[in-house]
């Protein structure tokens, strides 16, 4: 092989934390002690006691998303005994972290009765002395927050857990990453760098732009042996050109889920980015070759595993110029700030907006507009749905947002008008609280209440009220996770007579009858806006 080489686009980055598949909840300190003590060891534990039960668990599709690990039938158990071994010796500190959180809260719920609060700052556990300021809300309810940015600065965040496992990959199927540890295997090359190391932005460069294969072994810090599976990740042969969308007009791109690309000749925007490597597969998508050289903005509507895919945020960081995160601040356990996340892991262009915040640019205006539920009643302000003002065309991306009150979109329409064009995320049903956020609480909540408050966005009535509201000439119902590549981060499988399709195929044909043009999208969509002739893939 030469010395001056491509990356393989099909190379895939894992990012892992301690082991695990890292998602943003692994990256802020203590909603990562909190997954690691409520998730990660009590999965760990239950797969040695009985690793046959998950293997048949993985194959009930009943139980798709379950707390089961999946490793093909092959028995794991010495290995992840050897996991949680690593994971109680390296992770003292968060596991101590973790019971002095639990042992907080219990210490406010049973000693904040209205009184001064200062005194129980002598009873907050040592280890989070300095780290949160107790409160009342004005119903005399105790909490407390967290200085989220010293906790960061703090022995509670040690970037050498962090690595990344390299791989080539083929095919659609992957375990499910909120259920399944990355253990070691023989494709696979683990390298124990920080998601912040400089190399992965060199690496994916060379995905496009070739660079001396002995260089970057030198910055990754490749070793002879490791260097058998490192050469495999490389070819001579250069990739499909990309041509930059030089047209009059919009052109959008849906790269599956909630991840589109709307490109002027003058600015590109990638929403929440999940994107699929290239092999040849049974449904037709965008991939990673499919995306320009310089992404302007990347905007994110809510830290959900599937909204924030590191994993493809990393391989795209080299190209990123700004990435726009709903801002928070509040210090609230179970909504980490964006920002602070994202600058952690090697991402210094992160602007925060709130709720009918606007990014002015030449041609260009993006407004965060408030995103309603979706986050099982918990108090959670990251999360925005975004209103894009692009060459005369104007595009809502509504996210996941669940429409429970239309006079919250009622106010909204006042002061931005009717739209052209909306993407809608129907996935009506959604997860109980505790699937995503269980680790985090403190007390355990009565299933019957737990499956009360769900991880859902719109239905029929609460779709159609903001077709109705904001009047598109065009709505595409999106963020669904039906692609097959998404099944290690989303595992719905609906049918015909699952609620999001019914209710998504009702709002589709109620659009229709109404001159609306209305598809529920799959796999990859092209939709040109403003140009003579109008084609779609
Ligand atoms: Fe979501
Ligand atoms: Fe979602």
């Amino acid at each position: 092989m030469k010395d001056l080489v491509y990356l393989k686009t099909n190379v895939v980055p894992e990012p892992l934390f301690a082991g695990w598949y890292a998602w943003p909840h692994l990256i802020s300190p203590a909603t990562a002690a909190m997954n690691i003590t409520d998730r990660h060891l009590k999965i760990m534990n239950s797969y040695i006691q009985a690793p046959q039960i998950h293997a048949a668990a993985v194959k009930n599709p009943k139980m798709l998303g379950g707390p089961f690990m999946d490793f093909a039938d092959k028995n794991r158990a010495e290995d992840v005994k050897k996991l949680k071994e690593q994971t109680l010796a390296s992770q003292k500190k968060m596991i101590e972290l973790s019971a002095a959180l639990r042992s907080l809260n219990k210490m406010l719920m049973h000693e904040a009765k209205g009184y001064s609060l200062e005194s129980l700052y002598a009873k907050v556990p040592e280890c989070l002395k300095g780290y949160v300021e107790l409160y009342y809300d004005v119903n005399n309810q105790p909490g407390f927050r967290l200085f989220e940015p010293l906790m960061y600065n703090s022995e509670y965040y040690d970037p050498s857990y962090q690595s990344v496992a390299l791989y080539l990959i083929e095919q659609d199927d992957r375990p499910f990453v909120l259920s399944t540890p990355r253990l070691d295997s023989q494709h696979v090359l683990h390298l124990h760098i920080p998601f912040e190391h400089k190399g992965i932005d060199e690496l994916f460069k060379m995905q496009r732009t070739p660079n001396s294969y002995s260089r970057i072994c030198q910055l990754l810090g490749i070793s002879e042996e490791e260097e058998e599976i490192f050469r495999t990740f490389f070819t001579e042969e250069a990739p499909e050109p990309y041509h930059k969308y030089e047209g009059e007009g919009i052109r959008t791109r849906y790269f599956g889920h909630a991840c589109i690309l709307v490109e002027s000749k003058d600015v590109s925007i990638l929403s929440d980015p999940v994107i699929s490597y290239g092999y040849d597969a049974e449904v037709a998508r965008y991939t990673y070759t499919e995306l320009p050289d310089v992404i302007d903005y990347v905007v994110i509507t809510h830290n959900h595993q599937d909204h924030i895919l590191l994993e493809t945020m990393l391989q795209l960081r080299h190209k990123i110029k700004n990435i726009i995160v709903p801002k928070n601040g509040g210090g609230n356990l179970q909504d980490p700030n964006l920002r602070l996340m994202f600058n952690r892991v090697g991402f210094h262009n992160v602007i925060e907006i709130g709720e009918m915040d606007k990014i002015e640019l030449p041609g260009c205006t993006i407004t965060g507009l408030p995103f309603l539920g979706e986050h099982a009643d918990l108090d959670i302000r990251t999360k925005l749905c975004h209103h894009v003002k692009l060459e005369h065309m104007s595009i809502l991306f509504a996210a996941d947002s669940c429409n429970v009150e239309p006079k919250l979109y009622e106010h909204v329409q006042r002061m931005i008008g009717n739209i052209d064009v909306m993407f809608l995320g129907m996935e009506c049903d959604g997860a109980p609280l505790t699937w995503l956020y269980g680790p985090l609480m403190t007390e355990q909540l009565e299933r019957d209440k737990d499956q009360s408050r769900r991880l859902a966005g719109s239905n029929y009535e609460r779709g159609i009220d903001l077709v109705n509201r904001f009047r598109p000439q065009e709505v595409y119902v999106y963020a669904m996770g039906q692609e097959p590549w998404l099944n290690y981060i989303m595992t719905v499988k609906y049918t015909e007579d699952s609620n999001p399709i019914v209710a998504s195929n009702r709002l589709i044909k109620d659009c229709e009858s109404h001159g609306i043009t209305a598809e529920r999208l799959f796999g990859e969509k092209e939709i040109l806006y403003g140009v003579s002739m109008e084609m779609s893939k």
